[in-house]
């Protein structure tokens, strides 16, 4: 096989870092090169030593940039592509007045189909190579998504979503026909190639109690699926889902008491939390998912990053598009950030970009796979310039350790500091 060998600045995490310069955390190689072959990195180490080793290979220059493991966004929605930067509501009113109707749009396969690939290509120009997103209601709009998926060989995750009330007549299924095509999806889609399957069930208002325990079927029946929701991130919401549900003793308590809850469990927001539902997520070990720029975007709350960890939960880290407002992970950091330094929280750049590559990988349990550059995983790699704008040029002349560059890239960088993105060992910009 043809082999290729990616020389630049390696970085990469072998945990996550335990404050300010821990250096047992990542291995860093200033003239460092990955050799490639097959879509799987073969060895990571010295470019000279490499070089040597396989002196056939071609080898591609990316020096002074950054070669990391490819980005990972554990929460967002592919019908939203149109919906980004809707103006002017909070959660509920923005789901009825944009999302929604965006969403019905989806039961056109040929809709479907041209979005997907519109929203695949935003997020290898962004230097995401994995995501787990939510489909809309409809079937097609799956098989789409799963299928351009392929088409570029990535690895994504995702699901067709569950909703059969609160929502308009075009975007709803039912108990048995959510069952049905999400069966007929997993079968198609999960452990294909590189894609992997989701049971999404939307959120408690959109679903009855007949739906939920269809949903809670369809877990156990597929343990090795993931499943995602969201979870407490408005107050209207948590009220109406209180009145839906009367009997659960919290939000968290819908799910849980349908067995949706599990290590495998994507819990999108996960802001506003009683002690009971923290207990819960502690003892499942199931994923709160951070929303940074969303839960900015649509006024929903400050997640409590510190107080979740410090129980031993570990969090994931998400876009949210389109409630969120960016499809850069960098600027997710960004945002995420400063929502934490409201709170007197801090996420240094060493724990930031562990956790949008490493970090997430293992909140899914993959990152035997991805989210590293480790020989034997799979070839997604993204090639990062710190110096990609004039302001980012400026700012890094004065930088003068790895942290400190990593903060630059994750406080001014976006897609144009995404100067390559590697996906299965192929360059996704030509
Ligand atoms: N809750 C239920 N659906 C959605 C959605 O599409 N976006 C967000 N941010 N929250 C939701
Ligand atoms: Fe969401």
């Amino acid at each position: 096989a043809k082999q290729t060998l990616l020389r630049g600045r390696v970085l990469t995490f072998t945990a996550e870092p335990q404050g300010a310069e821990d250096t047992s955390a990542y291995e860093f190689i200033e003239d460092g090169a990955l050799l490639v072959a097959d879509g799987t990195i073969l060895a990571k180490g010295n470019y000279g030593d490499l070089a040597v080793q396989a002196a056939q290979a071609e080898v591609i220059d990316h020096r002074p940039n950054i070669l990391m493991a490819g980005f990972i966004d554990t929460h967002l929605h592919f019908p939203q592509v149109q919906v980004v930067a809707s103006w002017g509501s909070q959660l509920l009113e923005w789901l009825n007045n944009y999302t929604f109707p965006e969403e019905t749009r989806f039961a056109d396969a040929s809709h479907s189909a041209k979005m997907a690939g519109h929203f695949l290509d935003l997020l290898t120009s962004h230097g995401t190579t994995t995501a787990v997103a939510y489909c809309s209601v409809h079937k097609a709009s799956a098989e789409a998504y799963f299928n351009e998926a392929a088409q570029r060989n990535m690895r994504m995750i995702g699901g067709k979503v569950l909703m059969d009330r609160n929502a308009p007549e075009g975007l709803l299924d039912t108990p048995v026909s959510g069952y049905d095509d999400t069966k007929a999806l997993i079968a198609k889609y999960h452990g294909k190639g590189r894609g992997l399957y989701a049971v999404t069930p939307r959120f408690a208002i959109t679903s009855t109690p007949d739906q939920m325990e269809m949903a809670g079927a369809l877990v156990k029946e597929h343990p090795d699926c993931y499943v995602q929701t969201h979870l407490s991130e408005n107050h209207d919401e948590i009220a109406f889902t209180a009145e839906l549900y009367p009997q659960a003793r919290d939000y968290l308590d819908v799910y849980q008491s349908y067995g949706l809850l599990t290590e495998k469990m994507l819990l999108g927001h996960s802001i506003h939390l009683q002690p009971r539902e923290i207990d819960a997520l502690a003892e499942t070990k199931a994923k709160p998912v951070f929303c940074p720029t969303s839960n900015l975007f649509l006024g929903s709350g400050l997640f409590d990053d510190a107080g979740l960890r410090a129980r031993g939960i570990t969090n994931a880290i998400a876009t949210d598009i389109g409630a969120g407002t960016s499809y850069s992970m960098l600027q997710t950091l960004n945002e995420g950030y400063k929502v934490l330094q409201l709170q007197n929280q801090k996420l240094h750049p060493l724990r930031a970009f562990h956790w949008i590559t490493r970090g997430n990988a293992a909140a899914l349990g993959l990152d035997d796979k991805i989210g590293t550059l480790e020989a034997g995983t799979e070839a997604d790699i993204v090639v990062l310039d710190s110096r990609a704008t004039p302001a980012m040029e400026l700012r890094m002349q004065r930088a003068e350790t790895l942290s400190e560059e990593l903060f630059i890239l994750q406080t001014l960088g976006d897609d144009r500091s995404i100067a390559q993105t590697y996906v299965a060992g192929k360059p996704m910009k030509v």
